[in-house]
């Protein structure tokens, strides 16, 4: 009954099933099985505001962003810079100018790892951590290797901790740089960020968050996190691929200089010089994603209609159900206990290899994912080619992880040699 209840509704009050109808693809079967989607960590469903607000942009609206004289350019341009400011309210940031759409994380980290490399020298410091996917890695381990400096990482616990005393220890008069994740995206902790911004700005350094895995699960207040910079990608927060945001400091907002060079982002451009255009425009050099945009923004007023909060609220409550149901099985160990979980966890199955128990939880309708989750750094301290991945959106429900602590069951049992 209990368990019923909380199918229906999540804890702080939206209507799961009724929210569930919003998405088309959920109404797909794999063969016998409905389709129980647990990768949104990987990539979210889209609900049909979002997939209308692209088609309507397409069909209604389509023409080249801040381009154009003519009508529908000027229509465009004001979707995309609505789009932006939808964005800018979303991160809980005041100034839209703040906020540059790119691709994606990936494509925002290496924009800061290019436009900072200038102020990292011979001998400086980046410091980054164990928990970081290789978006957050491997641009910092290539600008310290390209510039002589020093590549530090602050390692996490057992538990998939990041102890403040870690990073304190790690900080030193010469770290330039620190690279953090919001939310771990393999076992799901959730970091102290402004925290550890306060302690990296006391040495003296920039600090740099990558929030694809913190923007689809947590409310976002950035400005209040006190860093300096923070990307996220769009179609992890419901919205399209192609599309994400870098929310830059009024300080790196007017200091940084291009990262792409083209149309779009330039005042004037002489024979000799080009004078550069302010922040947004300087980091979108070439023609806009604007559907894109117009999508993403469509996404993330989604996520504040249904309550951001309720969001984080259930899907923390799934993974929470999900640890205790898979820690109840023998033979199956959930890795890493962080005391703050976002709604993503990873877990081993004995004597399986995770893509083997992967493929009998998709034989069940289960799309999970399996392998090193690009972090490969984080599954060497844990001793792990690979762990299984469960992880939770909005549409998720409690009977879905009851099927997949069944499936799992199954895959053990199988591995065992027992039941088959
Ligand atoms: C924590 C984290 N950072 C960065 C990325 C890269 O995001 P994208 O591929 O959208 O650029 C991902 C995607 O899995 C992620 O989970």
């Amino acid at each position: 009954m209990e368990r019923a209840t909380a199918q229906r509704t999540a804890p702080t009050g939206f209507d799961v099933a009724e929210l569930r109808t919003e998405f088309p693809i959920l109404a797909r079967r794999l063969g016998p099985h409905p389709l129980v989607y647990l990768d949104s960590a990987a990539t979210a469903q889209k609900p049909r505001a979002v997939i209308e607000a692209v088609s309507r942009f397409y069909s209604e609206g389509n023409a080249s962003v801040a381009r154009g004289v003519h009508r529908l350019s000027g229509e465009a341009t004001a979707a995309y810079e609505g789009a932006r400011a939808a964005v800018a309210r979303f991160l809980g940031a005041a100034n839209p100018a703040q906020v540059a759409f790119v691709r994606g994380t990936t494509e925002a980290i290496n924009l800061l790892a290019a436009t900072l490399a200038e102020r990292v020298e011979a001998g400086d410091e980046i410091l980054v951590t164990r928990l970081d996917h290789h978006s957050n890695f491997v641009p910092w381990q290539r600008l310290a290797s390209q510039r002589g400096a020093r590549f530090v990482i602050a390692e996490c616990d057992e538990e998939g901790e990041l102890p403040l005393a870690e990073v304190e220890g790690k900080l030193s008069g010469r770290t330039r740089i620190v690279a953090l994740p919001h939310v771990s995206n393999a076992l799901g902790t959730v970091l102290p960020v402004s925290e550890i911004a306060a302690r990296a700005h006391a040495a003296g350094a920039l600090v740099v968050v990558d929030g694809a895995q913190g923007a689809p699960h947590l409310p976002l207040a950035v400005e209040a996190l006190d860093v300096d910079a923070y990307a996220f990608s769009g179609h992890k927060t419901y919205g399209p691929t192609g599309i994400g945001a870098l929310w830059l400091s009024p300080r790196l907002a007017r200091e940084l200089p291009p990262y792409q060079t083209g149309g779009g982002m330039i005042r004037t451009v002489g024979d000799e010089t080009t004078d550069f255009a302010e922040a947004p425009q300087r980091f979108e050099a070439g023609t806009p994603a604007a559907a894109e945009a117009v999508g993403l923004a469509a996404a993330v007023e989604w996520m504040a209609r249904v309550g951001i909060e309720a969001i984080a609220a259930h899907e923390t409550a799934l993974a929470e159900h999900a640890v205790a149901r898979l820690e109840s099985l023998d033979g199956v160990r959930v890795v890493g206990r962080p005391a703050r979980r976002a709604g993503v966890l990873s877990f081993v199955v004995e004597g399986a290899h995770p893509h083997d128990v992967g493929t009998v939880l998709d034989a069940a309708g289960v799309a999970v994912r399996a392998g090193h989750h690009c972090a490969q750094p984080l599954m060497r301290r844990l001793g792990l080619p690979a762990t299984v991945r469960a992880s939770f959106a909005a549409f998720n429900t409690v009977e879905e992880v009851e099927t997949l602590a069944r499936a799992v069951e199954r895959a053990r049992d199988l591995f065992r040699g027992g039941r088959g």
